[in-house]
Order: structure tokens, then sequence, then C-alpha cells
């Protein structure tokens, strides 16, 4: 006999998801069922090429429990940790599972836009909250009602360095991103905020997701003889961009290197060497913001993790935590809607600084900080220097 189950995630899935989202409908007071527990499906890429960016997320959702205790409004809290591998396929089949099989009240991660996406109409389905944990695509909030965001906004971050290269005496730009949508959207915004300051950008490179070779596109920006070289790569990417760099000659032929936070994060800035000195990103995060929730936040995750240094992966899914525990607390465990509701507004102290949840558009409002790479204490940190302060989502005022 074929099971709901198998109906959800057989051979053909633009089927089986239609006759899901038909047959979900019919189960949903089943996942109601109270059993005194609150069940969150937590999605990573754990393992394939973005494995860093999961390792961090697990990491601190793990350190946020052991902090935090395991239970709340009165509820167990029970982690259902499942693999997407970075694959959207695999994301909306583990994520039908979850919802179906193990009945959680809440889906949270997603470490990568194109798994928040192919998740969202699920969540919207479910009426279930679906918190975003570390994708960054300004768009990402408006897939579902349902959706909260804890992690940041590609154009929050790429406006603040369009500013700051244009204050900086940076004319002509050649641009690379990677080609899938947070990178679309990093292109887009530092080159308008930049160019309506009177700057250029000569050149517009994309380049692939899946195994980036950056050598031929660091060639033509060589050659086009820039200011500057701004750049975007997800997490765990900037270190072979880096190495690259180098190795084509930019820094020697002075090209300065500006980039979106990810490209030197925490997670490898300091495997990167003398390279990156100097180079100046935009981030919501940095292990060296001096406050002492960081510090506190810091210290813990490294005595929790020996050898690993947490970074804004880590802090996304840490206040992704809290904005769901919290919401519990509110609403007593309804789940749900309310949970959604009881999540906007919510403020509090972030290892990253202040930060809030807009009500209306469910998105991050928080400080960013213009950052250098320095060495300190003989290790490279991403080292604050200016901050602009509670910035909403700019591309939620088109
Ligand atoms: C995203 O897919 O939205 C994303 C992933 C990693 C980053 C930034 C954005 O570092």
């Amino acid at each position: 006999m074929r099971t709901l189950r198998d109906l959800a995630v057989g051979r053909r899935p633009l089927v089986a998801s239609i006759v899901w989202l038909a047959l979900l409908g019919a189960v949903l007071p089943a996942r109601a069922q109270d059993d005194g527990k609150l069940r969150i499906g937590v999605l990573l890429p754990l393992t394939g090429p973005f494995a860093s960016t999961g390792k961090q997320m697990d990491s601190a959702i793990r350190l946020f429990m052991a902090q935090n205790g395991d239970s709340v409004a009165g509820r167990r809290i029970e982690l259902v940790v499942k693999d997407d591998s970075g694959n959207p396929d695999i994301a909306r089949r583990l994520a039908q599972e979850l919802i179906v099989n193990d009945k959680v009240h809440a889906l949270a991660g997603f470490g990568l836009t194109p798994l928040a996406m192919a998740v969202a109409p699920l969540a919207t389905q479910a009426k279930m909250p679906l918190v975003v944990m570390g994708a960054a695509t300004s768009s990402v909030t408006e897939a579902s009602p349902f959706v909260v965001r804890s992690s940041f906004t590609v154009p929050q971050v790429v406006t603040v360095l369009a500013d700051w290269a244009v204050k900086n005496n940076i004319r002509r730009v050649v641009s690379l991103v990677t080609d899938y949508a947070p990178g679309v959207d990093s292109e887009r915004y530092f080159s308008q905020r930049f160019t309506a300051a009177g700057g250029h950008v000569i050149e517009a490179l994309r380049v692939p997701l899946r195994s980036p070779d950056f050598a031929p596109f660091l060639q033509k920006v060589r050659d086009g003889k820039p200011d500057a070289l701004f750049a975007f790569v997800p997490a765990g990417q900037g270190a072979a961009l880096m190495k690259q760099f180098t190795e084509r000659g930019l820094d020697k032929a002075g090209i300065q290197l500006i980039a979106e936070g990810s490209v030197t994060d925490d997670d490898i800035v300091n495997t990167m060497g003398d390279v990156a000195l100097g180079v100046v990103t935009t981030h919501h995060y940095s292990a060296s913001h001096n406050s002492p929730t960081n510090k506190a936040f810091v210290d813990a995750f490294v005595k929790a993790n020996p050898g690993m240094r947490p970074n804004f992966m880590a802090v996304g899914a840490y206040d992704g935590m809290r904005l769901i525990v919290e919401a519990a607390r509110k609403t007593r465990g309804a789940g749900g809607e309310a949970m959604v509701e009881a999540m906007k507004g919510q403020a509090f102290e972030s290892p990253r600084g202040p930060i809030s949840i807009d009500a209306a558009t469910r998105d991050i409002v928080h400080n960013v900080y213009v950052r250098r790479v320095e060495r300190s204490g003989g290790q490279l940190w991403n080292a604050e220097f200016e901050t602009v302060r509670d910035l909403k989502d700019p591309g939620k005022s088109r």
C-alpha cells in the first residue's frame, strides 16, 4: 500500500508535490496534536560544498540549547536535524517529511537562498513558521508570510560598502559575484548605489555556484585595471578567491579588493594569510565585535567547539533559536501563525549588536559594520571601524 509519504516523495516530484499539498490539509489536525513537546525541524547543509555553513549553524544551535535548557512553556524542545546537503530538491523532500512524519511545529536552518525558496511554499501550506538563519537574498521573506529572518540581507551590507568605496576615492570597479540569487542582489544593489554616487562599474562578472574557477575571471579583472574589485561569494568560498587573487597578481597590480563580508568569513579568514590584510568588507557580524555579549558567545562557542571560530552563520542560527524559543514562551507553545506573530517586533542584544524583527516585513534590522582584515594576537580578524546603525533591508523599499 502506498503511504502518504510515498506519494509525497515519489519518483515524479511535481505530481507528488501537488498530491502532497492537496493531502496536507487533511493531516494538519494530526500535526496540532499536543504531546507536550516543541519540535523544531532543522535543515542544514551538513555535507557537500557548503558543509562549513551547516557545521557552524549546527554548533550554534547546540550551544543555544546547552545554555538555555531543553524546555519552554512546559514543553520539551526536540530538535530534528536533517542534512539537505545544499540541494533544494532534497530540502523540499526533507521538509515534507518533517511536517508530515515528524510533526514539527517550526522549520529552521536554510544556509542558502535556494533551500529557503524551495521550502517556503510548504510553510505557507502548513501554516508553520520558517526561520531563515543563513540565506540573505532580499526576496526570501516575500516567499511566504511564514518566513522570519534572523540572518541578514545582502542589500543591507553591499549598499554600505558602496558608500564607503565612494567616500574613499574608489571610482572604477569590476564586480565579480556568484551566479545565483544573493550574488545577483549583491551586483545590483552595489552597482545602483555606487553608480548613483558617481562611481562606474566597468564590468560585471558572474562565476558559477558550484566548483568555481576564479582564475579566468580574475584575469579579466586585471586587464580592466579598475581601482577595485568588488566581490561576493558565499561563506566558505572566499579562501579560494583570495588565493587566486594573489596568484593572478591583482594585488601587485594595485587593484584593491572590497567585498561583501562572506568573502572573509570568520570560519576561514585566519587561513588566508597576509594577502588578506587590509581587505575591506561590510557585514553584520565579526567574531571580534567588541561587546560583552559577543565575548561571552565566542568564548562559549570556542569552548564547546575547539579549533572553530564562530562566523555569521553561527550567529544567525543562535539568534534564530532565541526567536523561536521566545515565541514559544509567549504563545505557550501554540505554534502556527501565532508563533510568527510572536516573532514580529522581537528585539534583543545579539552577539552582533542590537537586533529586531521588523513587524511589517518579518526581516532583520541590525547594525552593519565596515571592517578591515587585521592581525591581532597572531591571528587575522575582521576589525570593525565604522557602524551604520539599525539598518532595514533596502530591498523592501523598492
Ligand atoms: C545565500 O544563499 O543566501 C547566501 C549563502 C551564503 C552567504 C551569503 C548568502 O555567505
